[in-house]
Order: structure tokens, then sequence, then C-alpha cells
């Protein structure tokens, strides 16, 4: 039997790509999972359903208002715009910064209040491109810089205050799910090509890896995990 059977995890971007295969997972393992969308009626069946716009901090909080105990927080939520530094749009930027990195930290600081005293998990979903900007990294890049970052001053604070949760990241390199389609908007020719060029990661690949890390035992903490496609050269 999995060790996930019988606990609670808290899943934000539960409702597509990679978070939704994350979902569908631990449903299947005997997880009750906990899946935040800004339409509910789009998580997968058997998620319990919570409505929140991540880009609203007043969403954010009331995600945790009358939130029970949770075992993990699998900070899956993301957007991403190829939006340059030299002329993008700021509106895209923000955004961005909103959800990718201001709500991460503040559901992460939240969701301490929520776990049991034996401890729990907090999964921070970052990217290959939180690692090395690539070209196109635009504003996009920082904020996976910046999980990354979090993370690591979370994982300080928290030992430096006896707190026992572990805290992870997943770095994954291209995986085919929406997101890429907002990514590459107004360069659907760049994407097509891409596609063609590769096999790119399936979301079910990176849920494997987050998996990995909440099963692992109490006394293992896994700090990053980077994935690519076999095809993907950086
Ligand atoms: N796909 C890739 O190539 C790739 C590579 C590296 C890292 N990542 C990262 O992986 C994570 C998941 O991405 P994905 O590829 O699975 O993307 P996806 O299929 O587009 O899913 C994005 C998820 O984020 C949620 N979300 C976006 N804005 C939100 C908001 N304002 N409020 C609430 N929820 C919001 C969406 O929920 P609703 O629309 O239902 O609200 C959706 O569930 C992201 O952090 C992304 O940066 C992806």
């Amino acid at each position: 039997m999995s060790r996930l059977a019988g606990k609670t995890i808290l899943v934000t971007g539960a409702s597509s790509g990679i978070g939704r295969a994350l979902a569908e997972q631990l449903l299947a393992r005997g997880t009750s999972v906990l899946g935040v969308s800004r339409n509910p009626a789009s998580l997968p069946e058997g998620v319990i359903r919570i409505q929140a716009d991540l880009t609203r901090r007043e969403d954010v909080q009331a995600i945790f208002q009358d939130l029970g105990c949770i075992d993990a927080l699998v900070n899956c939520a993301g957007v991403a715009y190829l939006s340059r530094i030299i002329d993008g749009n700021p509106t895209d930027w923000e955004e961005m910064w909103r959800v990718n990195v201001m709500a991460l930290t503040l559901c992460s600081q939240l969701s301490l209040r929520h776990f049991p005293e034996r401890g729990g998990r907090i999964i921070n979903v970052s990217s290959m491109s939180g690692h090395r900007v690539p070209p196109s990294g635009g504003f996009y890049a920082p904020t996976k810089f910046a999980v990354r970052a979090i993370s690591d001053s979370m994982r300080h604070e928290i030992k430096a205050a006896g707190i026992p949760v572990q805290i992870g990241t997943v770095s994954p390199g291209f995986v085919d799910t929406p997101l890429l389609d907002l990514y590459f908007r107004g360069r659907e020719d760049q994407l097509q090509k891409t596609r063609q060029s590769m096999t790119m990661l399936k979301p079910e690949d990176v849920a494997d890896c987050i998996l990995t890390m909440l099963e692992s035992p109490p006394h293992v903490e896994i700090g990053d995990i980077q994935l690519r496609s076999s095809d993907q050269r950086v």
C-alpha cells in the first residue's frame, strides 16, 4: 500500500497539466486531494474543489481559512508568457509574479499551520528555466529562479525554527501541457517545430517525480529534481 493512502494533500493547479496528472495519481493511491482552480468544475472527479484566483491575495488566504489538517502542499499552479524584458507587457510580468511567486510563497507560509505535529512536505514546481536562463526566458525564467530561492530560504528558516516540514522543488524541461500554447502564443509555428523535433515529457512523468518525493520516508528530503526529455539539449 502507498504511504500516501489516507493522507490529505493540497494541490494548486490541479485542473490541468502536471497538477491534474498528480491529482489523478494521488486519488488512485487513496489520497484525499484538495484541488485549487479558478474554475472548480474543471478539476478531476473525486478532488475536493477549492475555487481561488491565485493572483488575488484574499483568495489565497481564503483557501486556508477553514482548511483542516493537510500532510503536504504541492504548489503546481503557474503561468508562462514569453514576455521579454526589453519590450514585454508589465501586465504579463505581474500575473506571472503573482501566481508563480507570490501565491506560491503565501500558500507555503499559510500551510505551516495545517501540518500535523509529525510534520509535512511542501513541493514547489520550478522549471529548468529556474536553473539556466534560455534565450526566450524573458520574465518567466526569473520567476522560476525565485521559486528555487524561496524554497531554499524557507528550508533554512524551517530548520532553524525546528519545524518538521520538508521542502523540495521539481524542475522540468518542456512538458506537453496547455501552458506551452500560452508560452508560444503568436509563435505557433515554433511550438509545432519544437513538438516535431522532440518527444516532450508528459505531465505524468513530472507527477511521478513529485510522487517519489512525497512517498519518500520522513528522514529523506529530496531538495530538487531536474528532469528533461532525453531529446532536450539544455
Ligand atoms: N509545461 C511545461 O513545459 C513546464 C515546464 C517547466 C515548468 N512548468 C511548471 O509546471 C507548473 C504546471 O504547469 P503546466 O504545464 O501543468 O500548466 P497548465 O496545464 O497550463 O496548468 C496551469 C495550472 O495553473 C493554474 N493557474 C494558472 N493561473 C491561475 C490563477 N490565477 N489562479 C489559480 N490557478 C491558476 C491553472 O488553473 P485554472 O486555469 O483552472 O485556474 C492550471 O491548473 C507551472 O508552475 C509551470 O510553470 C511547466
